[in-house]
């Protein structure tokens, strides 16, 4: 059993929670830009995920890094030139865009999207960038100003429309010693994107969660019996994983509290296992401040004074008798909290009357929303949920989806009402 203290497995974080990336192919495109160093760390992450990369390095590309490094990282042959008669005749151009399922720029340079925007084909990179019908997605890097520029922005918002994938870049301090936004964003939230979109869940194009925090508890409880037996409920933590992946992708800094479940850490979410409700409570008290909680878990209702040896079958002449103890509510315990978040949100599980009761839960536990779902059929490890979202404005019922569609539009929702 657990030492009774949340268990911090931040380090899990880097985990992967899809296999988007297995056997897929991207063709790298690297422009001239300093953040250009980064791509062979995102080259390294495809290659760990199971991907493969053919890297195609612009002229200005190969100022920052060399054609040997992304060679030894990729272990293939790296194309730099279009005039290059061996490696035409070999893997011609059109060839080389065709053979991928994602074509990534990173860095996308100022010019390197201009170009992109006009058509221009004047090298291999920008050639192959005409020629193909692959899905591109430019991960944009460049000082601040030049990202503000009317004639950059006026460029990425074509790029858009035409189809391409740009992601948003990240806000701080510059190689060149300014502070805005034109950051590369991190290897690890590049590869989460080309992932998203190989997936076919599409990329995050916007943030409108960045800077908020947000607390999400998922999974069942255990609560002790004696060191081998434990009461717990049939929870999976699906529905609550995918909120805080949901979350985490619109930009939130997420804390995930979780029971115990077999699920892989959704990517950018700090997560603390807990075993029982004392200690889930100890680490959502822990994790607060925070704009936004949703508790998702299945906490059980009640625990055993449980003992601290194993107890005998038939030790005293029939069933053991379980003395129960009721557990903190949670959720009714941030509803009444001086740090009570600003939106606060529960689940409810229920077989019969759902709406009825859900409507009740939300005054009795003091919450703005709540989340109610019959659980009568399979939604208790099952894929899909059948929610309804009661709020004091009404109830409003969401027909049958995946649960990570609950947890996308869930998502955007506390995106509109935090705004
Ligand atoms: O009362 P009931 O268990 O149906 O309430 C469900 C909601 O309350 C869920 O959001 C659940 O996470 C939360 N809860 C809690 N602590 C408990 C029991 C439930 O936070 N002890």
């Amino acid at each position: 059993m657990s030492d009774g203290r949340p268990h911090d497995s931040t380090s899990a974080t880097s985990m992967r929670t899809s296999s988007g990336m297995n056997g897929k192919r991207v063709l790298l495109v690297i422009g001239g830009g300093i953040a250009a160093y980064k791509s062979c760390e995102l080259i390294r992450l495809i290659r760990k995920a199971g991907g493969a990369v053919t890297c195609v390095l612009t002229d200005g590309g190969a100022q920052f890094v060399t054609p040997m490094s992304l060679a030894a990282l990729s272990e293939e042959q790296v194309y730099t030139s279009l005039w290059d008669l061996k490696n035409e005749t070999e893997m011609g151009h059109i060839q080389l865009s065709r053979e991928a399922d994602l074509i990534v720029v990173c860095p996308a340079t100022a010019d390197l999207m201009a170009k992109m925007t006009a058509g221009i084909a004047d090298d291999l990179a920008t050639t192959l960038l005409l020629a193909t019908d692959t899905q591109v997605m430019a991960v944009p890097a460049m000082n601040v100003r030049m990202w503000e520029h009317a004639a950059t922005q006026r460029n990425v918002a074509q790029l858009r429309e035409d189809g391409v994938i740009i992601l948003h870049p990240d806000k701080g301090p510059m190689a060149c010693g300014e502070h805005g936004e034109g950051r590369l964003p991190e290897p690890e939230a590049v590869i989460a994107e080309i992932e998203h979109v190989l997936d076919g869940d599409g990329a995050t194009q916007s943030t409108p969660l960045a800077g908020k925090r947000a607390i999400v508890t998922a999974g069942p409880t255990h609560e002790p019996i004696d060191p081998v037996r434990y009461i717990a409920n049939r929870s999976s933590g699906q529905q609550g994983y995918a909120i805080a992946e949901a979350l985490a992708r619109l930009g939130a800094d997420v804390t995930l509290v979780s029971g115990p479940v077999s699920l892989e850490t959704p990517r950018g979410v700090t997560r603390v296992d807990v075993q029982t409700a004392v200690e889930m409570q100890t680490a959502v008290d822990a994790a607060l401040p925070a704009d936004v909680a949703i508790l998702v878990a299945a906490v059980a209702d009640w625990r055993a004074e449980a003992s601290d040896r194993k107890i005998k079958k038939g030790e005293s002449g029939g069933p053991p008798e379980l003395e129960l103890i009721e557990n903190p509510d949670i959720l009714a315990g941030l509803g009444r909290s001086e740090k009570r978040p600003a939106l606060l949100i529960g689940f409810a599980a229920e077989t019969d009357k759902v709406v009825g009761y859900a409507k009740a839960k939300l005054d009795r536990k003091g919450c703005d929303w709540i989340v109610a779902n019959d659980v009568s059929g399979d939604v208790m490890g099952g894929a899909e949920n059948s929610v309804h979202v009661i709020t004091a404005d009404g109830v409003e019922s969401w027909t049958q989806m995946p649960k990570r569609d609950v947890a996308r539009k869930l998502a955007e929702r506390i995106a509109d009402a935090l705004s």
